[in-house]
């Protein structure tokens, strides 16, 4: 029984949808997940299931409820009608081939009411792309997460055109109730924001390495050794504030610099040809291929601790 009587469908129950379940049961929702392949509710049950029980041994279950009352808020559907009957709100969980979201949520638009919010995960398609053609296109959303949600809080909430504004508050205040840090696009754009900032990053070490300032592993060293140690709790804007008296302050001092360095970074680069072998030859140095799952699994556990110790801090 869930602890509260408001739905939330999820449609996909792979990595993404199974985090999400695990969100909304966190404060009690009755939490509905589907998927085409009905193996995949079953596996995805059983191992939310497994990961509630070890949140909680590790302490780091969210919310009031147990791990065994959390569970019991998340139930498998046998088609898109019983997952999104009654839903207050719906999160798209489907992979990333905007054919399949026109079509899954054109499928979903029989079956919602004139209030339910239409909440896509897509990384990459703005909310336009794929509801253009829906009865309920006003009701259309991006709550696009990062991966892994439970243990990296933003979510990016990004309108289509047409969406209602009662629904972009609507959305940033579940995300809020269910531990989520939530920010607000005014309007879409292609990569939203986590997206076009990390591609800056992205284009930047890729020149770095390309004209052989830094080899590979010395390149992340300048994000994982500094960069990244204040950009777990700052935004560059407060460091920039931080880092002088104020941020007027830092434009009068750093302004002509920061535009002249700029103006050398070239153009964009395209992350093809000989330089991806040069690179990944470098990365499978370091992390060989056959190890990824284990670095991913040490990851999560670096993303666990840091996640505590932020906690620790805003406490
Ligand atoms: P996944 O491949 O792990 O899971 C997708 C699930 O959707 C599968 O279980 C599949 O059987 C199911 N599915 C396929 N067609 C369906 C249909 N017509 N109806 C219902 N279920 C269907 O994919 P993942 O990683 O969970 O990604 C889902 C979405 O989340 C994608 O849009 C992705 O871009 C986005 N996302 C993924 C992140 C990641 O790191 N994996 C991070 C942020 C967003």
């Amino acid at each position: 029984m869930a602890a509260r009587k408001e739905k939330i469908g999820i449609i996909g129950s792979g990595l993404i949808g199974r985090s999400w379940s695990m969100l909304f049961a966190s404060v009690g929702y009755e939490v509905c997940i589907y998927d085409i392949d009905k193996n995949q509710v079953d596996n995805a049950l059983q191992d939310v299931s497994r990961q509630l029980k070890t949140l909680e041994k590790t302490k780091m279950l969210r919310g009031k409820l147990t791990a065994a009352q959390q569970f019991a808020c998340i139930k498998g559907a046998t088609n898109l009608e019983m997952c999104l009957k009654g839903a207050k709100f719906v999160q798209e969980c489907v992979p990333e081939n905007l054919a399949l979201k026109r079509k899954v949520f054109q499928e979903a638009d029989e079956f919602v009411a004139d209030d339910t919010i239409l909440s896509s995960s897509t990384s990459t398609f703005m909310p336009s792309q794929f509801s253009d053609h829906l009865n309920h296109k006003k009701q259309i959303i991006v709550s696009h997460p990062v991966n892994p949600p439970y243990y990296v809080p933003l979510v990016e909430i990004v309108p289509a055109p047409w969406t209602e504004p009662s629904v972009v508050t609507r959305t940033r205040a579940i995300m809020e109730e269910i531990g989520q840090a939530p920010v607000t696009l005014t309007r879409e754009v292609e990569g939203f924001a986590l997206n076009r900032i990390q591609y800056a990053i992205l284009n930047e070490v890729w020149r770095l390495v390309a004209d052989g300032i830094l080899d590979v592993k010395d390149i992340d060293k300048v994000m994982s050794e500094g960069l990244g140690m204040r950009y777990a709790f700052l935004g560059p804007l407060e460091t920039a504030h931080l880092n002088a008296e104020g941020m007027k302050n830092y434009c009068e001092r750093y302004a002509n610099t920061i535009y002249a360095v700029s103006e050398t970074m070239g153009p964009t680069p395209k992350m093809v040809g000989e330089q991806v072998n040069v690179v990944d030859e470098q990365l499978c140095a370091m992390v060989p291929v056959e190890k990824l799952a284990e670095r991913r699994a040490w990851r999560d556990k670096c993303l666990t601790a840091l996640s505590k110790l932020k906690q620790e801090m805003k406490e």
